[in-house]
């Protein structure tokens, strides 16, 4: 029997990809570090820190580990700034649905998220009430692809690693949840050929 989801935050529940794209864009311009779409891509479902490592890796120069703490903090100022824009209308389609849905089946519910803002995105769209765990890349020392992130929700909720379908849009997510031992449903472009459980293009096309 089902008895849990754990859905990842950005990529799933809201799309943050472009408001990271703008906030790296602004440091990897003033760094002159060349930075597009595509390279941001690189950055999705993992921790600020190996994000920050990723974009870096074409800079023309070295960066100590000072000057990296404060990149990461300067790149964070100006995400906040942005994510400032978020409302509930931002809640991806199908969401809503599927929260419903496991309710009224009375499966439980968690996020399980690398991002340090989980907290403060889900208050700017609504849902801080909503579920039953919130796990973030600030409760454990391993970001996703190692499965802690997941394994720690599963915990919170109560269920073991194979009562979990995890929800997610990012290669390191679901590597992160097979490596928890845990079904997954891929969603959107960029896990088409991840190997997850099941696929779908939105979320309002997936089905448990
Ligand atoms: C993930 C995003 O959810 O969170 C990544 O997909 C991001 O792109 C990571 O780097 C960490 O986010 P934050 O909000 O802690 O900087
Ligand atoms: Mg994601």
């Amino acid at each position: 029997m089902n008895e849990a989801i754990i859905f990842d935050l950005d990529g799933v529940i809201v799309s943050t990809d472009h408001y990271h794209y703008r906030a790296w864009k602004e440091i990897a311009d003033r760094e002159h570090v060349p930075f597009d779409e595509e390279r941001n891509g690189l950055l999705r479902g993992v921790s600020r820190e190996k994000s920050l490592e990723i974009l870096l890796e074409l800079a023309p120069r070295t960066y100590s580990a000072e000057e990296k703490k404060q990149l990461a903090e300067e790149k964070n100022k100006i995400y906040r700034q942005l994510l400032q824009e978020l409302t509930p209308a931002d809640i991806l389609p199908g969401v809503l649905t599927w929260i419903d849905e496991a309710k009224e089946k009375g499966l439980r519910i968690a996020i399980g998220s690398s991002s340090k803002n989980t907290d403060f995105i889900l208050e700017r769209i609504g849902l801080s009430d909503t579920f039953d765990a919130v796990v973030t890349g600030a409760d454990v020392e391993h970001s996703k692809p190692a499965p802690d992130i997941f394994l720690l929700a599963a915990e919170r909720l109560g269920a073991g690693p194979e009562q979990c379908w995890v929800i997610e849009d990012a290669p390191a997510g679901i590597v992160a949840a097979k490596a928890a031992g845990m079904k997954t449903i891929g969603v959107g472009e960029f896990v088409q050929n991840s190997g997850a459980d099941r696929w779908a293009l939105t979320l309002g096309e997936a089905k448990l």
